[in-house]
């Protein structure tokens, strides 16, 4: 029997992967110190039990206090949180295994109650409504401030800074979080980008502080190490709606991508069924793959049957699980062995502690 396209090699801009199958950023909050620092005994141990991914991407990783809209997540700006990602990039790599870090600005996915009672930033002064996990629970989104160029600057200097602090803590790469309606997925978008300066208006415009994000990146580290993240079709979950621009914006994104010799971009298929939406496009790996000519990655909602044909037809080269993996360490050997998948608990996604975070089986490892 020929081996399943998702247990192929891949060269990744020259890190070899042993396999296709990656495990895609998910928060996990359990990083409840004081400093939001990751741990030996609770996230090296999570990364390092799923060495065998072809490639490992962290949960989303604020960049700076003003980048936060969750709690308990591990920040990668403050020195306890670059010591605590060292253990967790030596496990991995004690392990044989390859990690990259996501880089995290929420924008106005955020909530007062992070910012001693400031509003949370954005491009423009619209309120998501939507929710935001704070220390006291759910809390409704509030109206967030207007960037100022000023802010902007800092932002990307954030950005900047958490590639460099990522290349200290020994990570094999970063991946840019530009989706799921976080502050860069906001810029892109008109109908969270309302602004009439030099970040607003046209397709350009909104796209231009990605790229300044990549280019400022690229100062501190090799651009074959930096990914990037993007949710075309995102139509409705965290504040996003879409127009008639919102394809073309991501059309001019992935083209202009290929100006760059980047690791890879990491496309999501719709979270929502967007068949009856004019706007949306609802086979995005089909879409992006004949634009884009560098490594795609394909995610959401792929079981291994589905990982192996998109791999089989040639539209896209990686595959990135999910939920999967939270309660499948051994997702590689499972796909290897045909041994079924044991189901993920909901419940246990977000809170503090170690159950349904490091009590899963691992079942097809010998
Ligand atoms: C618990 C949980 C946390 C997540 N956190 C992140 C995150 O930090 N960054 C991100 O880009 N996506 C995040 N996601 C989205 C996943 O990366 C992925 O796109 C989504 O789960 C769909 O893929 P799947 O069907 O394989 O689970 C999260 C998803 C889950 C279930």
């Amino acid at each position: 029997m020929s081996k399943q396209p998702l247990l192929t090699e891949y060269n990744l801009n020259g890190l070899k992967l042993p396999n296709r199958v990656v495990m895609a950023p998910m928060t996990r909050s359990r990083a409840d110190n004081p400093e939001n620092a990751p741990r030996e005994d609770f996230e090296a141990e999570y990364y390092a039990l799923r060495a065998s991914a072809g490639l490992i991407i962290t949960e989303g990783s604020p960049i700076s206090d003003d980048a936060i809209g969750y709690v308990n997540v591990p920040g990668i700006y403050k020195p306890a949180q670059i010591e605590g990602w060292k253990k967790v990039t030596k496990k991995v790599h004690d392990k044989d295994g390859r990690i990259f870090i996501q880089l995290w600005h929420v924008g106005r996915m955020s909530h007062p109650d992070f910012h001693n009672g400031e509003k949370p930033l954005a491009p423009s002064a619209i309120n998501p409504n939507a929710q935001s996990y704070t220390p006291q629970g759910f809390k409704d989104t509030v109206t967030p401030k207007e960037m100022t160029i000023a802010d902007i600057k800092k932002t990307i200097e954030d950005f900047k800074n958490g590639a460099k602090n990522a290349m200290e803590a020994g990570f094999d790469g970063i991946e840019i979080h530009s989706s799921n309606g976080y502050l860069l997925h906001q810029f892109f978008n008109g109908t969270s980008n309302t602004r009439t300066d030099e970040y607003g208006g046209t397709i350009e415009n909104r796209a231009k502080i990605l790229f300044e994000v990549i280019v400022a990146i690229k100062e501190v580290m090799p651009e074959q190490q930096i990914g990037l993240r993007l949710n075309p079709s995102l139509d409705g979950p965290f504040g996003i709606t879409m127009d008639e621009e919102t394809i073309p914006t991501f059309d001019y994104i992935v083209n202009k991508l290929n100006d760059y010799d980047l690791a890879y971009v990491h496309l999501s298929e719709p979270f929502t069924d967007v068949s009856d939406n004019k706007f949306a496009v609802s086979e995005i790996a089909k879409h992006y793959r004949p634009l884009y000519k560098g490594t795609l990655m394909i995610n959401s909602n792929f079981d291994q049957e589905k990982g192996n044909k998109v791999i089989e037809e040639g539209n896209a080269d990686l595959v990135a699980y999910g939920k999967p993996y939270i309660s499948n360490p051994d997702l590689v050997e499972r796909f290897e062995k045909e041994i079924a998948l044991t189901d993920w608990d909901e419940d246990t996604f977000y809170v503090p502690g170690k159950e349904g975070y490091l009590d899963y089986p691992v079942k097809a490892r010998d």
